[in-house]
């Protein structure tokens, strides 16, 4: 059994898909933002020790090696890393962990804050609607233990309201579901999310877990698009134990497209099945998603091919729709497949056969 009240704990395999994630995407993104802003931040909330007991690397290091080690590094601007952990202990460890990778480069500002994530953002998103000025792009970890002291919608909501500025949650769907009956547990959740008794009421009577569980998803969903009043979008990664029942979701909000992109293809190339779906229960029966195998692309171009047949469309549009209303990711290679089977007759607007621009039109039969 795991301890965790210990400094250090044992990490479990979903765990490190978790990890995996965050580091696919964060060598996507501090590139991708570092070209636009002269300052990026990366705030992880429930940052942890920095370590776990088996010496495998925690969030923060992860973080911090995926800007460190990119092999882009050298044209990254300022990064600004800010560390929030509530336990003196687990701070420590984690000051020693960072301070082990020895010097880190000038343009990095690494602190770690011994305090609680609600209390130590609410005093600088205050100050910022003071001075009536904008967060830097951020990428906000947002990892507990529970489904508590997340600072609910008022907290990820304001952050949420900045330009470029994305969360990804640790969402405890699966205690949530399971707790909700319990009216003690109710007014908790209820209180943490601003749900009313309603809310919850209308999704534990819901026969299908899965579809509950997509309702505790949008209705956490909803809470943030009012309390950012922004159109928000979101990805969700199903996290399973050993009795292959829910954990929680790792669920990223953000505003921008490309950020569905990239953060997709992270969580697709973790996940096994394309639905963003890990479980240790499957862990131990089959092996990863062979990303190389193309039998997903051939799903991919039905559904493309269903969706456009007949019809004239911008490469962009195309593509902006199997990443925002599928479970693929976009690789031109299944236009390619498209047009061998003839299912596409004409691509407007391309300099060389078999390439597809954003702003190309193509011409499905
Ligand atoms: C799930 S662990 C984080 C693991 C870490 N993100 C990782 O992936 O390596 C949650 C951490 O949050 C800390 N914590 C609990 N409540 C907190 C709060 N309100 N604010 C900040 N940290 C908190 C715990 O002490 C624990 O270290």
């Amino acid at each position: 059994m795991v301890d965790f009240n210990e400094t250090l704990w044992e990490i479990d395999e979903h765990t490190k898909a978790k990890h995996t994630i965050l580091d696919k995407y964060l060598k996507a993104w501090f590139p991708i933002l570092s070209k636009k802003s002269s300052t990026l931040v990366y705030i992880d909330g429930f940052a942890g020790p920095g370590e776990y007991k088996g010496g495998e690397p925690g969030s923060p290091i992860i973080a911090l090696k995926a800007a460190l080690e990119h092999k882009h590094k050298d044209k990254f601007k300022k990064i600004a890393f800010w560390f929030i952990e509530c336990r003196d202990d687990r701070c420590e460890h984690l000051r020693n962990k960072i301070a082990s990778l020895g010097d880190l480069p000038s343009n990095f500002h690494v602190e770690v804050t011994c305090g609680r994530f609600d209390e130590e953002l609410s005093k600088i998103l205050d100050e910022l609607e003071r001075e009536g000025a904008s967060l830097n792009p951020t990428f906000c970890f947002v990892d507990p233990f529970g489904y508590t002291e997340t600072g609910g919608p008022k907290i990820l909501g304001k952050i949420l309201k900045f330009p470029k500025c994305e969360v990804l949650l640790t969402y405890m769907v699966g205690f949530m579901d399971r707790g909700a009956y319990d009216p003690d547990k109710c007014k908790t959740i209820c209180r943490e999310w601003d749900f009313s008794e309603e809310d919850i009421n209308k999704i534990i009577n819901t026969k299908s877990m899965e579809s509950r569980e997509m309702q505790w998803i949008d209705a956490l969903k909803n809470k943030l698009i009012k309390a950012s009043g922004s159109d928000l979008r979101h990805l969700a990664f199903c996290v399973k134990g050993y009795n292959n029942r829910t954990l929680y979701y790792l669920v990223y909000f953000t505003k921008h497209i490309k950020g569905i992109e990239v953060m997709k293809e992270a969580m697709f190339k973790t996940g096994k099945t394309g639905q963003y779906k890990f479980s240790d229960y499957n862990f131990k029966q089959t092996n990863l998603l062979d990303y190389s195998n193309e039998l997903w692309q051939n799903e991919c171009a039905d559904i493309i091919y269903e969706h456009f047949r007949g019809s004239i469309q911008k490469t962009e549009d195309v593509k902006n729709w199997v990443i925002l209303e599928t479970p693929y990711i976009w690789r031109s290679g299944i236009l390619i497949k498209l047009e061998e089977e003839g299912k596409i007759t004409r691509v407007i607007g391309r300099p060389r056969r078999f390439t597809y621009p954003d702003n190309a039109y193509i011409e499905f039969k």
